[in-house]
């Protein structure tokens, strides 16, 4: 029995120090063997939002332990690793030069390869951690930093179908609620309000809603929030209001994962459908069960991975690796970290103002 390759995976690109080894069994199924984030919160509570440079020195305190932890919560010895991956960008750039650094120092000292990882594709390819989905499937990632439709076809294949011309879906919920006045990370408490509220009372707008493919857009939804935020005076009108933005959001999904589906269908010609929802936003679950009903109307095998496989993580980091490792794909220790870095290079940029669609 050949030596299956061990990958330590290391994440740093805005919030969440994260370390990670993966191999996979006899089957080739990527298996984790240890996922230890440390996530700031706390840190960042007090300003509303993540500060980049708090955040990195939160990073720089925390790393040595954390990949310290997931080697020993793996139960290999270092000299097993074979591999050490890091996350390279998009992100902040003083966030992830820390976990950046990090790795290429190990990989030195063990005289080890050293991959840059792409963080989209790690989301990209997490929900074939512990499972054994095939290519080609449909992946919405709708996280704090991304929202995007992606066709992952094999790796290094990917084509973007849409993405958010402005916000993230998740800093819309974040920015929902902090105009509530609900403390950051406010999104998993916008679907707590909105139980209690008509999601009928306020008519918010569903930007590039009838066209634009399947790219998104979110910033109008919150510039009308805050005017409505303005003449609002009791708890219910709030719950009214949280009430509203759910179901805008969930109304915008569905509209757009309808036409993401039909530009899936037409990339690829398959039986066997599947989509799977990453990312943070994909705990809310009024969207998760919206989604899972237009799969089963659609045809589509719906998967949802747990959150700590699909939020930020460095196991998807150290499963790109391992995936490259195997085609002996490595990088130089002169990589430099990436704010910006498309997955699908072809892919238009349709950030800020001028935007046509
Ligand atoms: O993928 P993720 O864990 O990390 C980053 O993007 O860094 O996503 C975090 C985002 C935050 O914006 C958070 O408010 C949002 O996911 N989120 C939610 C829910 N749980 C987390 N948004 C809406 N409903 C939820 N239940
Ligand atoms: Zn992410």
């Amino acid at each position: 029995m050949s030596k299956k390759p061990l990958i330590l995976g290391i994440e740093s690109s805005c919030d969440e120090t994260a370390a990670s080894l993966v191999t996979e069994n006899e089957q080739g199924t990527p298996v984790v063997l240890s996922n230890i984030i440390s996530s700031q919160v706390d840190i960042h509570k007090e300003f509303g939002g993540v500060v980049p440079e708090l955040a990195a020195r939160s990073h720089i305190e925390k790393i040595d332990w954390i990949v310290k932890k997931a080697i020993d919560d793996s139960r290999c010895k270092i000299e097993e690793i074979d591999a050490i991956a890091s996350t390279a960008g998009p992100g902040l750039i003083v966030c992830l030069s820390v976990g950046l650094s990090f790795g290429k120092a190990l990989a030195l000292s063990l005289n080890k390869p050293f991959i840059a990882i792409n963080h989209l594709e790690g989301h990209a390819l997490s929900p074939r951690l512990n499972s054994n989905l095939d290519y080609p499937y449909l992946v919405l990632l709708i996280s704090g930093g991304h929202s995007q439709f992606l066709s992952v076809q094999g790796l290094g294949k990917y084509k973007r179908l849409g993405t958010t011309i402005d916000d993230a879906l998740g800093e819309a919920f974040d920015k929902t609620a902090k105009l509530l006045g609900v403390e950051f990370p406010g999104g998993p408490q916008i679907e707590i309000l909105a139980k209690k509220g008509d999601p009928n009372k306020y008519d918010l707008p569903k930007p590039i809603f009838n066209k634009g493919g399947c790219n998104l857009s979110f910033a109008g939804l919150k510039t009308s929030i805050l005017k409505i935020t303005k003449n609002i005076k009791t708890d219910q009108e709030k719950f009214d209001l949280a009430a509203s933005f759910q179901k805008t959001v969930e109304d915008i999904l569905y509209k757009k994962t309808k036409i993401a589906f039909n530009e899936f269908e037409k990339e690829n010609k398959i039986k066997e459908k599947k989509f799977v929802v990453a990312g943070g936003v994909a705990a809310n679950k009024n969207i998760r069960s919206m989604l899972e009903n237009l799969c089963i109307e659609k045809n589509y095998h719906s998967i949802f991975p747990p959150i700590n496989l699909c939020g930020d993580n460095a196991a998807m980091i150290a499963l790109v690796g391992l995936e490259k490792f195997k085609i002996k794909q490595f990088d130089n220790l002169d990589h430099p970290p990436k704010p910006r870095w498309p997955l699908d290079e072809n892919a238009a940029f349709l950030k800020g103002a001028g935007v046509k669609l």
